[in-house]
């Protein structure tokens, strides 16, 4: 099946992941799976341990009409799925992007599914990174997230504005929209 993007580009059969992480802005990423689906991409969604406590699995099920990968063990990926999923992937889109996630990801941990995924996709990976305004101005974090970009990992985000703390700052995740057309213009480059 192939369709149109809102851009005018023709997409379908991409095989993107999008991987979801524990902050609020969890509920944005059921809007970005339910655009990537709509614009015709096969969806696999990975769920943290703490994104599920943000979005239940039944959501994702069925925007993707497939349940959620939540754990590193899954019987429907006997090689494990953050080999299966890896195989075939043109984008891992990781939204949002805890300063968990970041540390992870920057320092080669494998030491949940989505960490062990990363290190496993040759594909882009774009990240959404969501937090609060003190979480994402400590140098540890920014450090990270240097690191990732040195590493060619592709960031949307974070903007300014109302934050779930309460407070106003930068830290709040870039909206379905923006990361959807960031995604697509990754997608495009592959051709
Ligand atoms: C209500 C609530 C909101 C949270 N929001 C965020 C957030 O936006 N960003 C973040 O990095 N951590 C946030 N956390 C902390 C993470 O959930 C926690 O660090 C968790 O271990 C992240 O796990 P994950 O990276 O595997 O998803 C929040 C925790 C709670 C209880």
């Amino acid at each position: 099946m192939s369709a149109k993007s809102a851009d005018g580009e023709r997409v379908g059969s991409r095989r993107i992941v999008v991987a979801i992480g524990g902050g609020i802005a969890a509920y944005k990423s059921a809007t970005l799976v339910s655009r990537l689906v709509q614009q015709g991409d096969d969806c696999s969604v990975v769920l943290t341990r703490a994104g599920q406590e943000f979005v239940g699995s039944a959501t994702f099920a069925a925007l993707c009409n497939r349940a959620p990968v939540v754990s590193p063990f899954d019987d429907r990926y006997p090689m494990g799925p953050h080999i299966e999923l890896a195989d075939g992937c043109d984008l891992l889109v990781i939204a949002p992007a805890t300063a968990r996630i970041l540390a992870s990801c920057a320092h080669g941990l494998a030491d949940d599914l989505l960490a062990t995924l990363y290190l496993s996709v040759t594909c882009p990976v774009l990240m959404a990174p969501a937090m609060s305004a003190s979480m994402w101005e400590k140098p540890s974090v920014q450090r990270n997230v240097m690191q990732l970009r040195s590493d060619g990992v592709h960031m949307v985000g974070p903007g300014e504005g109302w934050l779930s703390c309460r407070q106003k700052g930068t830290g709040r995740m870039a909206e379905a929209d923006e990361i959807l057309i960031e995604a697509n213009n990754l997608l495009r480059n592959l051709g």
